[in-house]
């Protein structure tokens, strides 16, 4: 979608680490923005920082582990801002340690907000886009460990390798009415990932394990509003697959490598 300015996205997650760096990178360039967020207050917080440097902007709560409640940053979002041509399916978690520790809880919470958010994101979105016509984009953050699983990070990883499989289908379920489809594949990144628990339900609160094998890895990170700028040109670009981190090319390589290599054996 080349051309962008003066259209509506919604960003969830806007609140925060990567989705804050998305809704300025998005305003910066001419974009209206819907910043929902669980964090009601963050989400103003972001909205206000961006009407501040003059673009409109909403804010919107949501919890998109909710389907009732997607539907109803969809219809605001739509009511208020009179369409939408961007959405940006990227709040998300994180729970660390060993497959063998995740509990019940931990893949509940986990779950229903990394892989939920973006069915109940596309769910509410996508008859709206299509009922609209003309160009539109959405960009679902997965990770690069979308593409890559490690130890400790296993329970992460299965919910963005999920990510990706629905995103690639969904692009091109979407080909024909011209809505574009990217997953979005950052490594580490300056966030507040790593206090996820801070959005942790009550009733969810029996918790496995903390991601911290990634702790360093996010403090050298780059920063969100980076991520927002690659994210801008994706749009424009209408790439399947948006890459923050070059040095992780080799590595999904040789890892694609190893796959082919068994078709041989
Ligand atoms: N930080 C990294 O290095 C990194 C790398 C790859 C992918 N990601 C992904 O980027 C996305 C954003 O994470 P971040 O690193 O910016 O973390 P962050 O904690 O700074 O931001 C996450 C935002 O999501 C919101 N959120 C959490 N649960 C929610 C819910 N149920 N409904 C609505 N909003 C909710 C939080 O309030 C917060 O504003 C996540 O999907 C994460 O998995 C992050």
């Amino acid at each position: 979608m080349r051309d962008i300015e003066g259209k509506v996205a919604v960003v969830t997650g806007g609140a925060s680490g990567i989705g804050r760096g998305l809704c300025e990178a998005l305003a910066g360039a001419g974009m209206r923005v819907v910043v929902a967020d669980i964090d009601a207050a963050g989400a103003e917080e972001t909205a206000a920082e961006l009407k501040h440097g003059g673009a409109e902007s909403l804010a919107v709560p949501t919890d998109v582990s909710d389907r009732a409640s997607t539907e109803a940053l969809a219809e605001t979002a739509f009511r208020e801002m009179g369409a939408v041509h961007v959405v940006c399916n990227n709040a998300g978690v994180i729970v660390g340690g060993s497959l063998q520790n995740a509990t019940p809880d931990d893949w509940e919470w986990i779950l229903s907000v990394n892989l939920g958010g973006v069915v109940n994101g596309c769910h509410a979105f996508v008859p709206r886009l299509r009922a609209q016509g003309g160009e539109a984009q959405i960009v679902n953050t997965a990770s690069v460990g979308g593409l890559l699983s490690a130890p400790g990070l296993g329970v992460y990883c299965t919910t963005k390798f999920a990510v990706i499989g629905f995103t690639e289908a969904l692009r091109l379920e979407l080909q024909s009415d011209g809505i574009g489809v990217s997953a979005l594949c950052p490594a580490g990144v300056r966030t507040n990932l790593l206090d996820a628990d801070r959005n942790r339900p009550a009733r969810l609160e029996d918790a496995g394990g903390r991601a911290d094998s990634i702790k360093d890895a996010l403090e050298a990170g780059i920063e969100p509003i980076a991520v927002g700028e690659s994210v801008v040109r994706g749009i424009r670009e209408n790439s399947p697959y948006i890459f923050t981190h070059p040095e992780f090319r080799d590595i999904v390589e040789s890892k694609f490598k190893g796959i082919l290599a068994n078709f041989s054996t």
